[in-house]
């Protein structure tokens, strides 16, 4: 008989680390984590298996499907905004083939399994796309259907990968003869910047909040990469999980939507630096806009409308902006750096 896992893939990103370890420690789950890098030492005991491997790596996703029996996916692997940038048809392979490969494996597992296989996707802020800063002050909070034109690799990936998710759950082959389902349960939050305490985030753009707090903890100097005025929604990452979590055990007949905006709170970076300088006054914060980087994040809401999650799941941040930093950041990360 196969073992009954839930496959995480980009196991040891930014959500990896914190997923596992709710999944193991509140729910008991069998994972069987996938990351093209090593798995920190700390994870390996609480996973079933881990393979350091690729997505693109299809032999490797077919022996996958032979041993196991996958009941959920959590497809976290990808290649963000500011990295996919320097080497744009890689990053479309990676998010974009790789995704095709997943669902491809998910639509596998569902048959053997005959039943129906979840399939969690983090999507992001980045899908939008605002034409100008004005544009922006002027939308306020948008919703999951608005200014879908995004303006880098990785939005229009994570948009497209979106439409494939659609696409498998609703219109797989609709041309065959048998017409069967895929099998696909697919289910998707369009996060904001996420900061987390325990992990710094490798190449995304909203990065210069979690590098502010993690440079200013560690007593290293950090060039803020963005304008003071630059707004964008952020979340921290014990809530980025509790919403991965809540959408996959919400009852189907409850979702209206394939794709949830997500938000917690939404700083501009100088109310980021007024948080961290009161926190580390020592710290040294210079503002030094990049202006390719600050076009991007330009083009991101500063805002989203996430009613459609509240209504259909009962989605709520556990952390306000306060709490984020009082309660879960500032402390962890001062202890982080201490020792
Ligand atoms: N945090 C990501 C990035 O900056 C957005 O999803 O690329």
């Amino acid at each position: 008989m196969r073992k009954e896992v839930v496959l995480i893939t980009g196991a040891n990103g930014e959500i990896g680390h914190d997923l596992i370890t709710h999944l193991t420690e509140k729910e008991n789950t069998n994972i069987l984590a996938l990351d093209v890098m090593p798995l920190d030492e700390e994870l390996r005991p609480k996973c079933e298996r881990f393979i350091q491997g690729d997505i693109l790596d299809n032999m490797l996703l077919g022996r996958l499907v032979a041993e196991y029996e996958i009941r959920a996916i959590y497809h976290l692997a990808s290649i963000l905004s500011t990295k996919a940038e320097f080497n744009p048809e890689t990053a479309h392979k990676v998010n974009v083939e790789g995704t095709l490969n997943l669902l491809r494996l998910a639509v596998e597992q569902a048959g053997w399994q005959g039943r129906p296989v979840k399939f969690l996707y983090p999507s992001s802020i980045a899908a939008y796309g605002l034409p100008s800063i004005e544009a922006k002050a002027k939308a306020g909070k948008i919703t999951e259907e608005e200014w879908c034109r995004p303006i880098t690799m990785y939005g229009c990936n994570k948009l497209y990968c979106e439409h494939l998710g659609r696409y498998y759950t609703t219109n797989y082959r609709q041309l065959a003869a048998d017409q069967s389902p895929s099998g696909i349960d697919f289910r998707s939050i369009r996060f904001p910047g996420l900061i987390s305490a325990v992990t710094t985030p490798t190449g995304g753009t909203s990065d210069y909040g979690p590098e502010m707090i993690h440079h200013a903890a560690a007593g290293k100097p950090y060039n803020c990469f963005v304008r003071p005025d630059t707004r964008l929604p952020f979340m921290a990452m014990p809530d980025a999980v509790k919403a991965l979590l809540d959408l996959e055990k919400a009852p189907k007949e409850n979702l209206t939507k394939l794709v949830y905006n997500v938000t917690s709170f939404n700083p501009t970076a100088q109310e980021f630096y007024d948080i961290v300088m009161k926190a580390f006054p020592k710290a040294v914060i210079n503002f030094v806009p990049d202006d390719a980087r600050q076009g991007i994040v330009d083009s991101w809401p500063g805002d989203v409308d996430d009613s459609a999650a509240a209504r259909d799941w009962g989605w709520k941040p556990d952390y306000n902006q306060a709490r984020a930093f009082e309660e879960y950041l500032l402390p962890a990360v001062a202890a982080r750096y201490q020792s």
